[in-house]
């Protein structure tokens, strides 16, 4: 059941709609298998609002009857809760520190081991502008640094239709803003519906998995794992879970880059460095 403290939503909600927020984020991972049971519940309310007024309805209770009568609407209140909003090379500054102080590091502890890939996972990747930017910035410095070292990427999301869109790799321009001019001629191909789609050789680095960060296994062996704009939404405890499943997940000295909404509470001090705290860069110890 559903049990995270009332007090935990803001302002307190009368005994009945409490009752009914949490039967529907029950009833979501009885019918849709996704559990939020454990996520902030302020968060989770703000966007199951957004949800409730797509169906013009104003209150908690409403929205469980609704939801009864209509099973199918939990696919678009799921599409809500997940919010897949991302951009290519979302917050500049902090691609711009990857790409300059740990990119050139993990190159030079692949070379020192003869290693021929370097591992990287977004976790989270929603619609895959993010683990697409990593493909292009790290093709980037390989090629100005003329090495030759392959990019595995592994791109994860609890959200299959998300997925979907990630592997398509089609785009609006809007996406794009923050790519420069050289890069959108470079690395997509305008369509005539106006859309850009990304060039297959950035799309080859990439595998894109379901995959949920709290309750499946780390992936193994990355020496860098994105993971933004995600765990805002978890309670502490599975902030931590995520952390520590991430720590598993990298390689000795690998690099965690967490959002720049993310509180580093959850980190346990023993197991990472702070490599750049403005950026949210961690180093695994
Ligand atoms: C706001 S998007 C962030 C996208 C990208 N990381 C960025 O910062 O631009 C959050 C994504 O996290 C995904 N997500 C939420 N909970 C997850 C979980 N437990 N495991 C994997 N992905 C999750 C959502 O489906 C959504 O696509």
């Amino acid at each position: 059941m559903y049990d995270s403290e009332s007090k935990d939503f803001g302002d307190a909600l009368p005994e009945a709609e409490l009752l009914a927020f949490k039967k529907i984020i029950n009833n979501i991972y009885r019918c849709r298998g996704v559990d939020f049971r454990q996520y902030r519940p302020k968060c989770l309310r703000r966007r199951i609002i957004v949800g409730m007024h797509d169906v013009r309805v104003n209150s908690f209770v409403e929205y469980l009857n609704f939801l009864i009568k209509n099973p199918e609407a939990y696919d678009s209140l799921l599409n809500r809760i997940t919010i897949n909003v991302t951009e290519f090379f979302r917050n500049q500054e902090t691609f711009k520190a990857v790409r300059l102080k740990v990119i050139p590091e993990i190159i030079k502890a692949k070379k020192e081991i003869h290693a021929s890939s370097i591992r990287v996972w977004s976790s989270g990747c929603a619609t895959g502008e993010e683990p697409y930017s990593l493909a292009i910035m790290i093709s980037e410095v390989l090629s100005e640094l003329r090495e030759n070292i392959k990019i595995r990427i592994y791109a994860t999301d609890i959200d299959k239709e998300a997925l979907k869109l990630a592997e398509a790799g089609i785009y609006k321009e809007k996406a794009l803003k923050e790519l420069k001019g050289r890069q959108v001629n470079a690395y997509f191909k305008k369509n005539e519906q106006g859309l850009y789609a990304i060039n297959p050789e950035f799309k080859s680095m990439i595998n894109f998995m379901h995959h949920n960060m709290i309750s499946d296994e780390p992936l193994p062996r990355m020496d860098l794992i994105f993971c933004r704009n995600v765990i805002i939404y978890f309670s502490k405890e599975l902030q931590k879970l995520v952390y520590d499943n991430f720590y598993k997940a990298l390689v000795p000295q690998g690099y965690l880059v967490a959002g720049k909404t993310e509180i580093l509470m959850a980190i346990n001090e023993s197991c990472f460095e702070r490599f750049d705290l403005q950026e949210r860069i961690l180093r695994k110890k």
